[in-house]
């Protein structure tokens, strides 16, 4: 049987599983830089966490902000945000693609692993969308995952945009075929400058991390 490919139901039915993949000894010091870089990140501020899953990263955000939205499109996650309670954090349905004006307008945005997720044609229109949200000079972070050899699932097809796909399977047995792209730094610092300034890209083992201040 084919792979589904739907990313929505994909990250709704591995909800309840989802922070394993934080448990990884060997990203266990990339994940701490991770944290504290995001923990610094929003002193004082009100921060938008798109695609914010089951919170693992707000709660890191939250922590010196004066409030934090989370928005993700599935229940399941959000459920697993609410659940943990943090103190000037909510959570909320919405499409990170089509934020609208009910969402609010934010002096910080956080986007954790989601840039991935986004197809390369989509990239501009999703900045262009959640920019909009933004206030003048507020910080953004995006983090995500670099490839790496050995330790990262394989990718098994690239389309005809230049899209990668990874296959993975769940507890359930249920197999997905997931879109997961691998920014080069160029198309990031690029993406950044367009929308901001001030931009730094920092590189870890597993991961980057993009920061800059909105226009
Ligand atoms: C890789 S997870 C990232 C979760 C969280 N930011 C983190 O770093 O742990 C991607 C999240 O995107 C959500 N998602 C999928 N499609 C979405 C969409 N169109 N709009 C908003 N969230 C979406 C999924 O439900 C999932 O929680």
């Amino acid at each position: 049987m084919e792979p589904t490919r739907d990313m929505v139901q994909y990250y709704a039915e591995r909800a309840h599983e989802y922070e394993r993949i934080y448990q990884r000894p060997e990203r266990e010091a990339d994940l701490r830089a991770l944290r504290a870089v995001i923990a610094a990140s929003f002193d004082g501020r009100d921060v938008l966490d798109v695609a914010c899953g089951t919170g693992y990263f707000s709660a890191c955000a939250a922590a010196r902000a004066r409030s934090l939205v989370g928005v993700d499109a599935n229940e399941q996650t959000l459920e697993l945000a609410r659940a943990k309670a943090i103190p000037n954090a909510s959570f909320r349905a919405g499409d990170a693609y089509d934020l609208g004006p009910a969402a609010g307008r934010y002096s910080g945005l956080l986007c954790t692993f989601w840039w991935s997720h986004v197809p390369k044609d989509r990239i501009d229109a999703f900045l262009r969308n959640v920019h909009g949200r933004l206030e003048p000079g507020a910080v953004v972070l995006f983090a995500d995952n670099k490839f790496v050899p050995g330790n990262s699932t394989p990718l098994v097809r690239t389309d005809e945009d230049g899209n990668t796909y990874q296959e993975r399977r769940l507890e359930s047995g249920a197999r997905y075929e997931v879109l997961k792209n691998f920014p080069a730094a160029g198309e990031l610092l690029g993406c950044a400058r367009r929308f901001g300034s001030a931009v730094e890209l920092q590189e870890l083992t597993y991961y980057w991390c993009l920061r800059y201040r909105a226009h």
